[in-house]
């Protein structure tokens, strides 16, 4: 295949020039329509000709892993960003929550890797959220991609890995890409000695965990160690939590409603004050609320803190405030409730939580 490469590309670089003059020489609008869908078959038939000799060469063992030292968090950034018009376009909210790592490992690859995950996820998620995340463990890091779309079943979750496997596109169509991504995935996975874990649940959405072993890890700033049997035990303990989340920035209760329902499925997230009254009218039993205390109309969070802990108790009150002065802050602590700092860090969000609900 590899061999054969050369004499494939020959032909639709040739292909390519000749559609490129004919685009000079014809004038009439009909013509170049049909020139445009040509083009666009054209690209399409590049990228799974690529795709399709990646996957050769990984088979033939000419990729070989070439090894540097990586910043990890910069290298999500560009991937989220890269990403984030995507995401915007369909109204998914694009999360990163990383911290300064640096890994060794192969940058063209490990890039690849995760490039391949954040499109997946935000391809298949159509509301909600996209979150990428890196959390400790005791034999490495973990770097999840989160995302509350379609979800994979569980029979589907080891085929996604094969060659041209594709849940839903029985029609093969070829804009709906090729089903090669995770394969090369699976591919790059083995060769950098990365292991991939999937959770997932149709209709709530799916997480792919990259495992990065101890021996990659260069540097890396303290950071808890979190298990996976205690990500678990989180999810679980989460599961039959009844949250609400109280925030006036769009975006900030898109990625907090998105990180706990992939936790426990259950956030309930209200932007005004108006919808608290409205919420709380009909149920009042939330178990843990999360308070944004700047509202608009000079409505403060810590007001309605205050009459919420008529009915919740106050340690499962958690308060978040952008406004980082100290008096305000002061203030908070002063009324009994623990606070935050916005932004948020997700590791500081995590443990105020399990702080909360667990005591
Ligand atoms: N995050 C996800 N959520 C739901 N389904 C997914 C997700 N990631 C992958 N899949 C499923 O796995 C299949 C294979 O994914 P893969 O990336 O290999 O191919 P693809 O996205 O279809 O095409 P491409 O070659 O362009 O990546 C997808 O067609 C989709 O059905
Ligand atoms: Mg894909």
């Amino acid at each position: 295949m590899a061999a054969a490469s050369h004499d494939l590309r020959q032909p639709l670089h040739a292909m390519t020039l000749f559609l490129c003059s004919l685009r000079h020489t014809v004038t009439d609008s009909r013509t170049h329509e049909l020139l445009d869908k040509i083009d666009e078959t054209s690209t399409i038939l590049h990228e799974q000709f690529n795709s399709l000799l990646d996957l050769s060469k990984f088979d033939a063992g000419v990729v070989t892993a070439d090894e540097s030292k990586i910043r990890l968090d910069l290298m999500l950034k560009n991937i989220a960003d890269a990403a984030a018009q995507d995401a915007q376009q369909k109204n998914v909210a694009l999360h990163l929550y990383s911290i300064p790592v640096v890994v060794k490992s192969d940058m063209l690859l490990m890039e690849r890797l995760l490039r391949n995950l954040v499109n997946n996820a935000v391809q298949y998620t159509d509301k909600g959220s996209v979150s990428i995340q890196m959390r400790r463990q005791r034999n490495g890091l973990v770097i999840s991609v989160i995302d509350t779309g379609i979800g994979i079943s569980l029979e589907d979750q080891d085929k996604i890995f094969r060659d041209y496997f594709q849940v839903s596109n029985k029609a093969r169509s070829k804009s709906k890409g090729s089903g090669l991504g995770l394969a090369i995935v699976k591919r790059i996975a083995a060769l950098l000695a990365l292991k991939i874990t999937l959770k997932s649940q149709v209709g709530s959405g799916s997480t792919f965990n990259v495992h990065v072993p101890l021996s990659a890890l260069v540097e890396l700033p303290d950071m808890e160690e979190v298990s996976d049997d205690e990500m678990d035990t989180i999810q679980m303990d989460f599961a039959g939590l009844r949250i609400l989340i109280v925030d006036d920035d769009a975006s900030i209760l898109d990625a907090m409603t998105g990180l706990l329902r992939t936790w426990g499925r259950s956030a309930i997230s209200a932007s005004s004050p108006e919808q608290v009254d409205r919420l709380l009218s009909y149920e009042s039993d939330f178990d843990l609320v999360l308070m944004d205390d700047m509202l608009h109309d000079d409505i403060m969070g810590l007001d309605i803190a205050l009459q919420l802990s008529a009915k919740i108790p106050k340690q499962h009150i958690i308060m978040a405030t952008a406004n980082a002065a100290s008096a305000r802050l002061a203030e908070i602590k002063a009324a009994g409730f623990e606070v935050l700092v916005k932004p948020v860090d997700y590791e500081v969000l995590r443990r105020a939580i399990v702080k909360a609900v667990v005591g």
